[in-house]
């Protein structure tokens, strides 16, 4: 039987929760795609504290949401057919307990879920600086196949605003499920390879 193309979402309490509005934005925006979204209580807090968004509003954007502590929901189970799951933004906490299998909620649960169902996980782990705490547990996640992929700078793209930096980041995690993200700008484009001077 053919299903949806379906991605979890997991938003957790680090900086960067802009990353997961603009996300859900785009996949609300793509035919075929449904986003089926678990969002932590660190990532309500930084959600409220980052941006002008409430958490209904930005569920709105999701084709699904569920109940952090159901752990019996859909996104719970490998029978549950998805694309993978991207945790964005990814807290510290978030990399420990997916690194460690210890499922207490329903984003942690989803990611083992993931991991142990072969799919691909996306994790915009952010932290900075970063501890050897959080640097062994990125590196043994990695190994494991899951993309570690901290939502650094860009200045190649010559980005003109936070604006520009988040829709990078955004379109990089697209890339991960093979959809090219809006406006998304390749290296080898004229855009990309103009000297850096060009913007002055
Ligand atoms: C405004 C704000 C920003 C934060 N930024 C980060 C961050 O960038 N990285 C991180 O690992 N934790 C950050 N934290 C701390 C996490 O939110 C905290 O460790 C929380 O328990 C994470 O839980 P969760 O992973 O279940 O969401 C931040 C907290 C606040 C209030």
């Amino acid at each position: 039987m053919e299903h949806p193309k379906r991605l979890t979402i997991g938003i957790s309490g680090a900086s960067g929760s802009v990353l997961a509005l603009e996300l859900l934005k785009a996949l609300k925006e793509i035919p075929g795609w449904e986003t089926h979204l678990v969002i932590s209580k660190g990532g309500v807090r930084t959600l409220e504290h980052e941006t002008r968004v409430t958490e209904s509003q930005l569920t709105e954007y999701a084709t699904r949401v569920y109940d952090r502590e159901d752990v019996g929901a859909n996104v719970a189970s490998g029978t549950f057919v998805t694309e993978g799951m991207v945790i964005v933004p990814c807290s510290m906490k978030t990399v420990a307990g997916v690194c460690h299998g210890y499922s207490d909620n329903l984003l942690l649960r989803a990611a083992d879920v993931t991991i142990k169902e072969r799919r691909k996980l996306v994790m915009i782990a952010r932290e900075t600086p970063l501890s050897p705490i959080h640097l062994r547990n990125m590196l043994t996640l990695s190994q494991m196949g899951v993309v570690i992929m901290p939502p650094m700078l860009t200045y190649y793209t010559h980005p003109r605003s936070v604006a520009d930096m988040t829709n990078h980041i955004v379109g990089k995690i697209l890339h991960e499920f093979g959809v090219e993200g809006q406006d998304f700008k390749r290296w080898g484009n004229a855009e990309c390879v103009t000297p850096l001077r060009a913007l002055s």
